[in-house]
């Protein structure tokens, strides 16, 4: 086996790095081993992380069965063992191709309007000349979002009960330190609901309770008409016609809800940031927001280019998640030259690609005109990863950006509490923003008035 090089240090090491100052590890490696480095025993299932595009394109255009997903437990421990995320083979593509069509297309633009309602609804909490902080905002406006495109749940009780402990699940993990606390395997002591492990099963068994009574609900009263997500599943078959188990049906359910809300929270907030961090970003973007007019079909947001641009720029900038999920080799394979045996595990280091002078010149700058003047190859510019594990709402996710971005944009002027730049914390399994990041509003703008009356 010919692997990269890499530093010799032990797997602690090397996790506590990832854990503490994850950017600045990257960083540090590519400066002295460049795009392609080894980390971890190099004869017991090394750890190799890859960011050169030739590399990337051959790693997503390998056949899917060389590899499997083999998570780690957190992951798991979260979204349950038939979660798409740790699934492989056939079953993790059938459920694929069941999870992708409505999260693209016409079924994702039927969102649209839902999409500038929920901003709209935020939005009307705030106070001129008062502070929020903005994660928080964005996590409620994906959240609901969410909600909606998976249960067709808007309104009522479960839909109430079911936000609120999705919130306080998800910051019994939010930190490196209370995510530790819950995931080495001794410190699993159930002491009450004030302790981590305990507060955490307690409110997943309260989860999985309101998600278990809608999934029993829906299956007696089964609604053909019903576009969202849990009616789809219900509806499947595999090729035995068999529907999926309550089980099944929950794994996947959380596994939307956990993925599908606060990453795309995380990059609204760094782009609000971004976008009041640089006066003439915004400036341009209010401009070519104010030419569509906000009481016409919200979907025309979505065609913008320059604010397409500005959520890729920051989708690169700010990484909310820095590389793929880990694929571990199940037979020999040769990536630009390098012989990988069964067993080596290969990760798409994105955050690396994005950073290359060669694509993006200056990359440390926010220069949301760089995706206006060049076309970049999917083995680029991949901050949804790719292949055969790519991000399923890779389209929903930037559709609902622009949306709630135009809303945002075209009804207030918002500005920073305090004006500095932005460094990402760890944040659950992702990077964020920090939660103290505020701004302030300052005034409705004209456009306002019809959004009013919306
Ligand atoms: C800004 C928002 C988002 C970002 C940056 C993001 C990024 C990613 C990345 C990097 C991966 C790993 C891809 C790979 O290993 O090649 C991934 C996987 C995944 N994402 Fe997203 N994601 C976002 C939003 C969403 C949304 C809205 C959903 C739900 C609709 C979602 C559902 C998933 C799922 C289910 C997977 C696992 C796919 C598999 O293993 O087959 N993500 N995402």
């Amino acid at each position: 086996m010919k692997l990269p090089d890499g530093p010799r240090i032990p797997n602690w090491l090397h996790t506590i790095q990832l854990i503490v100052r994850p950017f600045e590890f990257f960083d540090k490696l590519a400066q002295q081993y460049g795009d392609a480095f080894t980390i971890g025993d190099r004869n017991n299932s090394p750890t190799v992380y890859l960011s050169h595009p030739q590399a990337i394109k051959e790693i997503f255009s390998a056949a899917p069965n060389l590899f499997e997903s083999r998570q780690i437990t957190e992951v798991e421990t979260v979204v349950g063992k038939y979660s798409l995320v740790v699934t492989d083979g056939e079953f993790h593509q059938r459920q694929r191709r069941l999870l992708i069509p409505p999260f693209h297309g016409e079924r994702m633009r039927t969102y649209g309007q839902l999409i500038r309602d929920i901003t709209q609804q935020v939005m009307a909490k705030w106070t001129i000349g008062e502070a929020f902080s903005v994660r928080l905002a964005m996590q409620e406006i994906t959240l609901r979002v969410m909600l909606q495109a998976v249960f067709g749940l808007h309104q009522g009780l479960r839909y109430e009960q079911l936000r609120e402990l999705l919130c306080s699940f998800l910051d019994t993990i939010s930190s490196t330190l209370k995510a530790s606390l819950l995931f080495i395997p001794a410190l699993r002591w159930d002491l009450g609901p004030w302790s981590p492990w305990g507060k955490f099963v307690r409110l997943q068994k309260q989860i999985d309770q309101l998600l278990y009574s809608e999934i029993q609900e829906r299956r007696q009263s089964m609604d053909y008409e019903r576009t969202d997500i849990l009616t789809l599943l219900l509806m499947a078959r595999d090729e035995d016609g068999q529907p999926m188990t309550d089980v099944e049906l929950r794994d996947q359910l959380m596994t939307l809800l956990f993925a599908g809300h606060d990453t795309t929270a995380s990059t609204l907030t760094s782009a609000l940031h971004s976008i009041h961090y640089h006066p003439q970003v915004k400036s341009k973007l209010e401009s070519e927001i104010d030419t569509i007019g906000i009481d016409t079909d919200p979907n025309l947001a979505s065609k913008l280019p320059y604010l397409n641009a500005v959520c890729q720029e920051t989708l690169r900038l700010y990484p909310v998640i820095a590389h793929t999920n880990p694929r571990h080799l199940k037979a020999p394979l040769e990536i630009m030259g390098y012989q990988f045996d069964p067993g080596t595990t290969l990760i798409v280091l994105s955050y690396l690609t994005h950073q290359r002078e060669d694509l993006y010149p200056q990359p440390r700058q926010f220069k949301p005109e760089r995706f206006l003047e060049r076309q970049f190859a999917p083995y680029e510019y991949l901050p949804f990863g790719g292949g055969h594990r790519g991000c399923i709402g890779m389209a929903f996710a930037q559709f609902e950006m622009k949306l709630v971005l135009a809303t945002i944009l075209s009804g207030w002027q918002l500005a920073l509490v305090e004006q500095r730049p932005i460094k990402l914390v760890r944040h659950t399994t992702t990077y964020a923003p920090p939660s103290s990041l505020e701004m302030v509003v300052t005034a409705q703008r004209q456009s306002q008035k019809v959004l009013s009356t919306v």
